[in-house]
């Protein structure tokens, strides 16, 4: 375990931003993580997972903690269900894949999405009709001040649409280690009610999919529209979805009645922000090596050596026509640091 200076972030970002953290730890276990923890008491301290939900938009003038924690197993079964838990450090999609060789089910609409294990709970992550909150029980989070250990159930998250505790009341103060999921082991429940998953199970004339055909659908729906961060610099989706009410909703659908939306309470409304930002003219559109996807217009692009404020500069300018446009508020689900 050793403390580097003047450490490069590029390769630790899924936007490949340049930038440079004063000091840069990688922990494997929780003992490290524990010693570091203490030995720095003092030091500010950042904490780096797979680095998939961020935008550096300068360098880190603290200690970066790197997540490395390895390990996934079973950790309890009946004849329906198994309990799984996986370290902080792994990576989401590789875990999901190991769900699903060994016929586990729950995860497989999420197939794909970058990231690890341990900031999975953070935002509540979801794709395709699931989230995270669907099969989370646990999980292990060590307070930074204290370096005590603490068990977060499902209901203590306080989930919501790519919410929870650990954005909002508990902000930056606990680093999760580890976290638990429950898994049908038979009678999977399959879902592919989300647009195009049946779409493309039918094209592949798949009557009765099982967890695995619905895994390549997603990941084929996925490699189709979302780039990959191996290739071109990316962090997902760069905006949430606005919720409206639909009291609001109302007056500014009368002015756009073209205007996609999905209710999601009987008082409440989400906009897809892809289709404002597609219809406001920015899909596909490039401003030096900085832009918008062509194929997913929420999702912002690095194309080689963008800087965190050129991305930054982009998202406030599609934030300000939308507002300008729609009076419609769109908020970033990506963390700018
Ligand atoms: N749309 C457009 N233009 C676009 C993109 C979308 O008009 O450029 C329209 C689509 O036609 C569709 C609607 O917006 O009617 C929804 O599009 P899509 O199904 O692609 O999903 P999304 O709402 O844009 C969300 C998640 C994604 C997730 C997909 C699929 C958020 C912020 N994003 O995107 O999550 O993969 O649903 O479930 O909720 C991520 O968080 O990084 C991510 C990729």
């Amino acid at each position: 375990m050793e403390i580097q200076t003047h450490f490069s972030l590029k390769k630790f970002n899924t936007f490949g931003i340049e930038a440079s953290a004063k000091q840069f730890v990688a922990v494997q276990n929780v003992l490290e993580l524990k010693t570091i923890l203490i030995e720095n008491n003092t030091e500010k301290k950042f904490i780096l997972g797979g680095g998939s939900n961020m935008l550096l938009t300068k360098d880190i003038d603290a200690l970066v903690i790197h997540i490395d924690l390895k390990g996934k197993k079973v950790i309890s079964e009946n004849e329906d269900f198994v309990w799984v838990e996986s370290q902080a450090g792994e990576n989401w999609h590789e875990f999901v894949l190991w769900t699903i060789e060994n016929d586990f089910g729950g995860l497989e609409n999420m197939s794909l999405i970058p990231g690890n294990v341990g900031t999975t709970p953070v935002q509540n992550i979801g794709a395709y009709g699931a989230e995270i909150k669907d099969t989370f029980i646990s999980c292990e989070a060590i307070r930074i001040d204290n370096q005590n250990i603490k068990t977060f159930t499902n209901s203590e998250c306080h989930f919501g649409y790519r919410e929870s505790i650990f954005k909002n009341e508990v902000k930056d103060q606990y680093i999760i280690t580890s976290v638990v999921f429950k898994l049908t082991k038979r009678n999977h429940i399959i879902n592919i009610s989300y647009g195009d998953i049946s779409g493309e199970l039918a094209k592949a004339n798949i009557i009765n999919p099982t967890i695995i055909d619905v895994s390549n659908a997603v990941i084929a729906i996925r490699q189709s529209k979302l780039p990959d961060p191996k290739e071109l610099g990316n962090s997902g989706s760069f905006f949430k979805n606005p919720i409206l009410l639909k009291t609001d909703f109302e007056k500014i659908h009368q002015k756009f009645p073209e205007m996609k939306y999905f209710e999601i309470s009987p008082t409440e409304v989400k906009v897809p922000a892809g289709w404002l930002i597609e219809q406001a003219g920015f899909k596909g559109k490039r401003f030096g090596d900085a832009g918008i996807h062509k194929n997913q217009a929420l999702v912002l692009v690095n194309y080689g050596n963008a800087t965190g404020q050129e991305i930054l500069n982009i998202s406030k300018n599609i934030q300000e026509t939308i507002f300008k446009t729609y009076g419609i508020q769109i908020e970033a689900e990506v963390n700018v640091i």
